[in-house]
């Protein structure tokens, strides 16, 4: 394989996943001499890191894949090549459609085959054709990837632990994209987390698109869950805080609801996703429990935890929502107060059983419902975030701020914290006391250094 220095240019779209995964390429193809690039147009290899979540992100690829072939253009008028690849979850549901339809793209890659890069970019270069691979099991990634070893510069980071998702709603692509549940073994987990902590990272998120239906195999061959992980993971030395996202409700087990009151490095925040109140819809999704099963679940979480910050998904216009179901998810959204929330109007996958549905929702419905919801779900946010001044908060400093002296961290609740302080503290966690609140984040003022096991006042 030529190891000559090479550029790279990788942009990602989608979840938290495909960002690690975006890291996960970089670490296999810094050894074959490709360093990164932020500009495209000098790149010798172009990655899209794609997601086919709804059809508005599925189709953003093909317009940036018009701009990435006019550059490839203009650099072959140079003598110079480039190469065009599609990773991700588009990649892996459209597969030689993609090629069908952007000639200029030399190879497409599934989620579950970043490992195998080097092959396949030597495949590319000997057969002088594209390169379609969409067919390998989570195992082999993560047995071929093994840890990283390439350094992570920032404070905190992602850390996928488990893969796949077995639970089909009926509106969503991802069992498909994604493949089968898989879950890392512990060990793995732990020696990547360990690798993390000695190159200075201090909050670690643990990945998976059903996160806390973890289990994977510890060193007796016995199954752990996600609390059991937790556990293991907070008591690795410079481990300051651990977050895990996304989270089913059918998924939240006891030990790990009494994680949240026992472990002080587990983060008083949870992205629990409901997307709808309407127990009628919740069927038709086949999310498998109804709405008062997780206001029950939110409550027996409070109970334990009672600052525990929420977070959700929601969708609206699913078919067949009438005015009353969606009545229902204010009404819920209502009773939960969340911290934050994202909602999407909803949109029709091919392959997956409710784009059959002959119920569809009315587009300007769709933007009806979204406007009212989001602006219910804004006013919890802002109250949220009003709620924090006055208080001292634990904040983790990531990185330096936009103005002149200023650095910005994030809170236990994961709002951006801006503060005036010393860049050395970068990495630390300062006590610092909230004085104000703009939309998506917070601006407060250094008090001290944050005692060990950092508590919330
Ligand atoms: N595994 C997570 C969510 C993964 S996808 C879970 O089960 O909660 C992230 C969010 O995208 C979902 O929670 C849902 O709100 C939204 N989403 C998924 N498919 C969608 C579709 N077809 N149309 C609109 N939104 C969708
Ligand atoms: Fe999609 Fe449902 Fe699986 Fe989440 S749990 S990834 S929404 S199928
Ligand atoms: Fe999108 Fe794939 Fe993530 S479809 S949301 S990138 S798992």
């Amino acid at each position: 394989m030529d190891n000559a220095p090479k550029k790279v240019f990788v942009k990602t779209y989608g979840c938290q996943m495909n960002v690690y995964d975006s890291e996960r390429m970089r670490d296999v193809l810094g050894p074959l001499g490709y360093a990164e690039t932020a500009v495209p147009e000098d790149a010798d290899l172009v990655i899209l890191n794609t997601c086919h979540i709804r059809e508005k992100a599925a189709e953003k690829v093909y317009s940036e894949l018009g701009k990435i072939r006019r550059m490839k253009n203009d650099r072959a008028g140079k003598g110079a090549e480039m190469l065009i690849a599609v990773a991700g979850c588009v990649a892996q549901a459209e597969g030689e459609e993609i090629v069908r339809r952007s000639p200029a793209v030399d190879l497409v890659f599934g989620p579950q085959t970043y490992h195998r890069l080097p092959q396949l970019l030597a495949q590319r270069r000997a057969s002088g054709k594209a390169v379609i691979e969409t067919e390998f099991p989570a195992e082999d990634k993560f047995e071929g990837l093994n840890v990283s070893t390439v350094p992570r510069k920032s404070v905190a980071a992602f850390l996928t632990v488990q893969e796949g998702c077995d639970k089909f709603c009926s509106f969503c692509v991802v069992p498909y994209t994604r493949g089968a549940e898989f879950s890392r073994p512990v060990e793995q987990v732990l020696e990547e987390a360990r690798r993390m902590a000695s190159q200075g990272v201090k909050e670690v998120t643990l990945l998976g698109q059903n996160v806390n239906a973890y289990h994977g195999v510890d060193e007796r061959g016995r199954s752990a869950g996600l609390a059991g992980l937790v556990a293991e993971l907070s008591r690795i030395d410079g481990i300051e805080r651990l977050r895990y996202t996304t989270s089913h409700p059918r998924d939240m087990t006891d030990d790990l609801i009494a994680a949240h009151a026992e472990n002080t490095k587990l983060m008083p925040y949870l992205h629990l996703p409901v997307q709808s109140g309407s127990d009628t819809i919740l069927k038709a999704m086949n999310r498998g429990h109804t709405a008062e099963f997780y206001l029950r679940l939110i409550r027996r979480i409070k109970s334990v935890k009672p600052d525990m910050a929420l977070s959700g998904d929601f969708i609206v216009g699913f078919p067949g929502e009438t005015e009353d179901d969606f009545e229902s998810t204010l009404c819920l959204v209502r009773e939960v107060g969340y911290a934050s929330a994202y909602s999407f109007k909803y949109s029709s996958r091919p392959g997956t059983p409710a784009a059959e549905s002959q119920m569809q929702v009315p587009e300007e419905v769709k933007s009806r419902r979204l406007q009212e919801l989001q602006a219910l779900i804004h006013s919890q946010q802002t109250s949220f975030n009003a709620a924090m001044v006055g208080r001292t908060l634990p904040v983790l400093l990531e990185k330096a701020g936009r103005d002149t002296g200023q650095l910005v961290g994030r809170s236990p609740y994961l709002q951006p914290v801006h503060l005036q302080a010393a860049s050395a503290l970068i990495g630390t966690i300062v006590d610092t006391h909230i004085s104000g609140v703009g939309t998506n984040s917070l601006s407060g003022h250094y008090v001290r250094a944050a005692k060990h096991g950092e508590s919330i006042p």
